[in-house]
């Protein structure tokens, strides 16, 4: 009768421990994998830039910022040739000036930024 008493408190003990080292395992998450390199922001020379001169391919250096403006010359509200000018090239005094001694208005500083595609690498 003792030996049988022990004989199953050792049984549940072992089926107890069974069930809460399942229970952890379940419960323990896979171990992380390194977490994707944030990528740096590309950086681009005014010689890359230049690269993209026209209507079709249209980048500019604007304040230490490179963008693409492929997608929005069309919908720039001024005579096309005013904005294409300047494809290809640092276009910061344009931008702030638009040629004519006026800023952009806020509207248009808020259009920029999604147009970003890097910065603009300094040259010593
Ligand atoms: C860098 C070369 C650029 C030049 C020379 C230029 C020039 C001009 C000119 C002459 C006008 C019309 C006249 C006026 O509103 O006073 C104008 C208006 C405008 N431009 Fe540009 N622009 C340039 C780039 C851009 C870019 C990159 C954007 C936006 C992503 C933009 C957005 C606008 C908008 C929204 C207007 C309407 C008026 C305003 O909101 O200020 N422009 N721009």
């Amino acid at each position: 009768m003792r030996t049988l008493f022990i004989l199953s408190t050792i049984i549940f003990w072992l089926a107890a421990g069974g069930v809460w080292l399942a229970d952890y395992l379940r419960a323990t998450p896979p171990e992380q994998t390194a977490p994707a390199a944030i990528a740096a922001p590309r950086e681009y020379s005014l010689a890359d830039v230049a690269t993209h001169n026209h209507q079709h391919d249209c980048w500019m250096a604007i304040e230490g910022q490179v963008y693409d403006l492929t997608g929005y010359v069309p919908a720039h509200p001024a005579a096309p040739e005013i904005i294409l000018a300047w494809c290809g090239k640092e276009a910061s005094q344009a931008w702030q000036t638009k040629t004519r001694g006026r800023p952009h208005s806020p509207y248009a500083q808020n259009l920029l930024p999604q147009y970003r595609t890097g910065k603009l690498r300094q040259t010593p």
